[in-house]
């Protein structure tokens, strides 16, 4: 479609006109996130096919004034992908290449919009897992998981994203290219940048290429779902699961509230369990066939004597449909406010019993539908019936876990949703270092502006004389 914008026409010179989008009805699909709080129109849309290219195109939207908001999958939780109102939408889609892993390091490099799908396939095919999952693994991209330093279903065993990065490619505000790929497992030569992009939710940089370590497959699996009395419960039967060595990759906690939602939402019967107030989703993986291993930890526990286990494919995946489904439950019942939070194990069942009168106080009629990654202390605090803009939930919500002692942000990242309360928990020294390293590497807020920190647009340095 023809267009009146010269950046449009600029950038095209640099893409190709196939790979710039104004048209209305093309952009709508980069305008709004996955939950549907979060919308704004974009200027227009362009996605270069190479690192070389973002960087042209960074340097002609510096030129043109212009900001940007880079976008992966648009899988983000906090309205960190998508436009507010103008910005140039760059999408990493197109650089999703995938070199050959490197069998002696363990490590593989791939481009920033390769999907994590795309990259557990390639990586599996030659033994190895990149140690990270997630439900949106069809979707949302390498890069987008480095720029939110994502979690997910195995951090307990593998880290978040950060203990994954071997090294990345990105480009800068000033469209120069920072490229740390060697993958040594040992670098002291001065500032960690590839740790300080990593979380950074597009602020800073845009991730054009990563290199990640793998780890070696192991070939036998099982799971186990349990039913449990209260939160408290799954709490100690987790703990002392760990003090037993049990072979965990993964243990998720869900509430009965999200059992009903799955169960209204995708027709699924009864869990095999039994409905219980909290439930406990374990995976084990090792060497040697787990079952054992696993039945011999789970004696004598809470939840132990009704456990529902299997160690087949479809056996598996039927038990982890109560925890993998709800997130797409939530959103079939409406546009929810999402809430991820993390707290320390003597802490989360404190914190969860708080949350409910915290959630009616500030709103009477919203519904609360609590679940998260357990082995890693996350809670995903989800709030339907509230007006997107409504925010008084969110700042209570905010408000009791910082009081309990946790963080506001587990593993979506800042974005626009809670960048309000992020004083909550870091303190006015923190912020002001924060402000300054984005002053210094993003002196006129082109990247991402009103994410993670307050927009501020800021004349660019001068030209030297
Ligand atoms: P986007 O949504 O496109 O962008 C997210 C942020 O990263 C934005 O701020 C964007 O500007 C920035 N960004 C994107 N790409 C780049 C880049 N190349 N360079 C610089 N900045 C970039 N998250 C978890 O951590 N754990 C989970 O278990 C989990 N489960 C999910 C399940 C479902 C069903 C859904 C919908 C989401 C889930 N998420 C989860 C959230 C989401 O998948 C992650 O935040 C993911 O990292 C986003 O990747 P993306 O490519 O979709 O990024
Ligand atoms: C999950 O763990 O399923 C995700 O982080 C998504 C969500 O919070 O809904
Ligand atoms: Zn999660």
């Amino acid at each position: 479609m023809p267009t009146a914008d010269p950046l449009a026409a600029d950038l095209a010179g640099v893409v190709g006109q196939q790979h710039l989008l104004v048209d209305p009805d093309l952009l709508a699909a980069y305008e709004t996130d996955w939950t549907r709080r979060f919308s704004g129109r974009a200027r227009l849309v362009v996605r270069p096919g190479s690192t070389a290219e973002v960087a042209e195109v960074v340097r002609r939207c510096a030129r043109a004034g212009a900001t940007v908001v880079p976008q992966g999958g648009n899988t983000g939780l906090v309205g960190g992908g998508v436009p507010r109102g103008g910005e140039v939408v760059l999408s990493l889609a197109r650089i999703d290449g995938l070199d050959e892993v490197d069998g002696v390091s363990g490590q593989v490099t791939v481009g920033a919009g390769a999907t994590l799908a795309a990259v557990q396939a390639h990586v599996r095919a030659a033994g190895w897992t990149v140690g990270i999952d997630l439900a949106a693994r069809d979707t949302a991209t390498v890069g987008g998981m480095v720029a939110t330093n994502a979690g997910g279903l195995q951090v307990m065993r593998f880290g978040t994203m950060r203990a994954r990065l071997a090294g990345l490619e990105a480009v800068l505000a000033d469209g120069s290219v920072v490229s740390r790929l060697g993958g040594l497992d040992k670098d002291t030569t001065g500032y960690d940048l590839v740790g300080l992009l990593c979380g950074s939710e597009g602020t800073l940089g845009i991730v054009t290429r990563v290199r990640l370590r793998l780890a070696p497959l192991v070939p036998a699996g099982v799971t186990v779902l349990l039913g449990l009395e209260s939160t408290e419960a799954a709490v100690g039967t987790l703990a002392e699961l760990r003090r037993r060595g049990a072979p965990l990759v993964s243990a998720e906690w869900f509430q009965a509230s999200a059992v009903a939602l799955v169960r209204g939402h995708t027709g699924l019967p009864a869990p095999p369990c039994g409905t219980h107030p909290d439930h406990l989703l374990l995976d084990a993986a090792d060497r040697h066939d787990p079952v054992e291993a696993m039945a011999a930890a789970l004696d004598g526990l809470d939840g132990g004597d009704t456990a529902a286990v299997a160690d087949d494919r479809a056996g598996r995946e039927a038990l982890w449909a109560y925890r993998e489904r709800i997130t797409e439950s939530i959103g079939a019942a409406g546009i929810p406010h999402k809430l991820d939070v993390a707290l320390r194990p003597d802490r989360f069942a404190a914190a969860v019993a708080a949350l409910p009168a915290v959630v009616a106080d500030a709103a009477p009629a919203a519904r609360l539908v609590l679940f998260g990654h357990l082995g890693d202390g996350t809670v995903h605090v989800n709030v339907l019936g509230l007006a997107p803009d409504d925010t008084a939930v969110d700042e209570a919500v905010l408000r009791c876990v910082v009081a309990h002692d946790g963080t506001i942000g587990a593993e979506h990242g800042i974005g626009v949703a809670k960048a309000p309360w992020l004083h909550l928990y870091r303190s006015d020294e923190e912020l002001r270092a924060m402000a300054a390293i984005k002053a210094a590497l993003d002196p006129a807020g082109m990247l991402n502006p009103g994410v993670l920190l307050p927009a501020v647009r800021r004349p660019p340095p001068a030209p030297p004389r």
